[in-house]
């Protein structure tokens, strides 16, 4: 073997190679681009900018210095280490982590929509106008409600807004109503959001088959009680099919029905939660109507209300004139004014719109239908290798307990293992101990669902005779098993020079 050769297995060659960052293949004059030089003479110091804030020669900011093909191969090279819907399965429960039609991001990236400022005049801006006016229309009917806001820019801001509607309408009556109730398993934005409005959180039981407990819910709701914040379809992926004496309860104490609308992927098209006494409701159209937010990508969470808080609606709100043009119109004066800057997330509504309009209704009920059937074509598939706590049927998503402890086999190394199979690792340690949340979607095939199932039963088997090989897992990854405790409570996002202390 030549010297060249012997360095180069030394470098461990192949996809997984170890990947220097940008900054470390850093070379003095190496450059992709060549700007010429300034030719704006250095401006002396004023009294509008002091000689402190002037930047000077050694303030050089420090870009690493790299060849444009470097720079391109570096970034490929990254680019096909991330684990995407695009190439992988990833049933991460409650996040709907679905395939993206391409459509979506075409319409997106169209110059009129992206190209647009939020102060062009309304008769520059008719196309986006009717494509946002006709949205709003279309959440308020898939939701059997009388009218939506597009403002929230994510489904925990939508919880928010929808909040404080409901506290706008309980002062409109004279009642100052402090308290918000939600179920135990509630996810977290729920009690955050009550939180932000500066509302009590009384938390109701969840029953051992997963629902709402009634009675202990009959027993909390009083005339403080605001409203009851409810995820439906659940987080442990069960429709509670008491919705209607839910809100019966709440409502005969004059208090609301908020339903966390995170998980409609579940409903479209079946069930519309207007219909079983839902007061308020948003929408995660970046979980229900693609564009998937794993990994913290834009969100939109617009907000659907009943008849009795549509004075109360965010303004400006989109709406269409007699002439069939549109506009914006501030015209509600009980709103409870502005809930984000300008009109909402319009690239991932734009997303959403063409997807609704793309499958259509019987393509959004088939969505649903889909949804349901592969989440429960799974848990059937796993329930004999699986404790399973909650029996279905299932909606969207389920819950599985790995119990394998006499092999001290826990949660996170099944879930580190799928990785070795190719799989993203579902939801894990909520919203029980010790559980994995699986939501396959309604976009994954049967060839798909049957090799995770494969793979779920292979795990299974390992977790019995080979114990080891799941406690190191995972084993083909770039980076192996990382130090989730410290990676999460002392993140470390930046390059610093050397000698430059964190
Ligand atoms: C049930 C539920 N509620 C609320 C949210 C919050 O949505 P966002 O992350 O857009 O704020 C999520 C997020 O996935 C969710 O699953």
């Amino acid at each position: 073997m030549t010297d060249a050769l012997k360095d180069m297995d030394e470098f461990r060659i192949g996809s997984y190679a170890p990947e220097p960052l940008i900054f470390e293949q850093s070379g003095e004059g190496k450059a992709g681009v060549y700007v010429p030089d300034s030719d704006v003479p250095p401006v002396a110091p004023t009294e509008a900018i002091p000689a402190a804030l002037l930047r000077r020669k050694e303030d050089a900011l420090p870009f690493p210095e790299v060849g444009e093909f470097e720079v391109v191969r570096h970034f490929t090279r990254l680019g096909s280490r991330l684990f995407g819907v695009d190439a992988n399965f990833y049933p991460l429960g409650s996040c709907t982590m679905k395939y993206n039609p391409k459509i979506n991001e075409l319409a997106a990236a169209m110059p009129g929509f992206a190209g647009l400022h939020p102060y062009q005049p309304v008769e520059q801006t008719q196309g986006i106008l009717e494509l946002l006016y006709h949205l709003r229309v279309f959440l308020a009917e898939i939701a059997g409600l009388a009218e939506v806001t597009l403002q929230p820019a994510a489904g925990a801001h939508g919880e928010m807004t929808g909040l404080m509607l409901i506290d706008a309408y309980h002062r409109s009556r004279g009642e100052d109503r402090p308290d918000v109730l939600a179920p135990s398993t509630a996810h977290g934005t729920n009690p955050a959001s009550c939180a932000m409005c500066g509302r009590g959180l009384v938390t109701i039981s969840v029953r051992d088959d997963g629902l709402l407990d009634l009675d202990h819910l009959r027993a909390n709701v009083n005339e403080r009680t605001s409203a009851l914040m409810l995820t439906n379809p659940n987080t442990a992926g069960l429709f509670d099919p008491q919705m209607k004496q839910i809100a019966d309860v709440l409502h005969s104490k004059g208090a609301q029905l908020y339903m966390d609308g995170a998980n409609m992927n579940a409903m479209l098209g079946i069930a519309r939660p207007g219909q079983f006494g839902v007061d308020v409701m948003h929408y995660n159209t970046h979980k229900t109507f693609s564009t998937p937010h794993g990994g913290g990508g834009p969100g939109s969470g617009p907000v659907a209300v009943a008849e009795h808080l549509r004075p109360f609606l965010p303004v400006p709100q989109v709406v269409c004139l007699e002439d069939g043009t549109y506009a914006w119109s501030d015209e509600r004066p009980k709103t409870i004014g502005k809930v984000r800057s300008f009109y909402g997330q319009i690239g991932v509504l734009v997303r959403a719109y063409t997807y609704i309009r793309g499958l259509g209704p019987d393509g959004l009920r088939d969505l649903s239908e889909k949804a349901v059937l592969a989440a429960n074509y799974l848990a059937a598939r796993l329930a004999k290798h699986y404790h399973l706590p909650y029996k279905g049927p299932f909606a969207h998503e389920f819950i599985l307990v790995p119990q394998f402890s006499e092999q001290g086999v826990t949660e996170l190394d099944v879930a580190k293992r799928l990785l070795d199979y190719g799989f993203h690792p579902p939801t894990m340690s909520w919203p029980i101990m010790h559980c994995l949340m699986i939501e396959p979607t309604e976009s994954e095939s049967l060839a798909t669902l049957d090799f995770f199932a494969e793979a779920m039963i292979r795990i299974a088997g390992e977790a019995a005779e080979t114990p080891h090989l799941l406690h190191q897992a995972p084993h083909t990854t770039p980076v192996r098993r990382v130090d989730v405790v410290n990676a999460d409570r002392k993140p470390n996002h930046r390059w610093r020079p050397e000698g430059e202390s964190a």
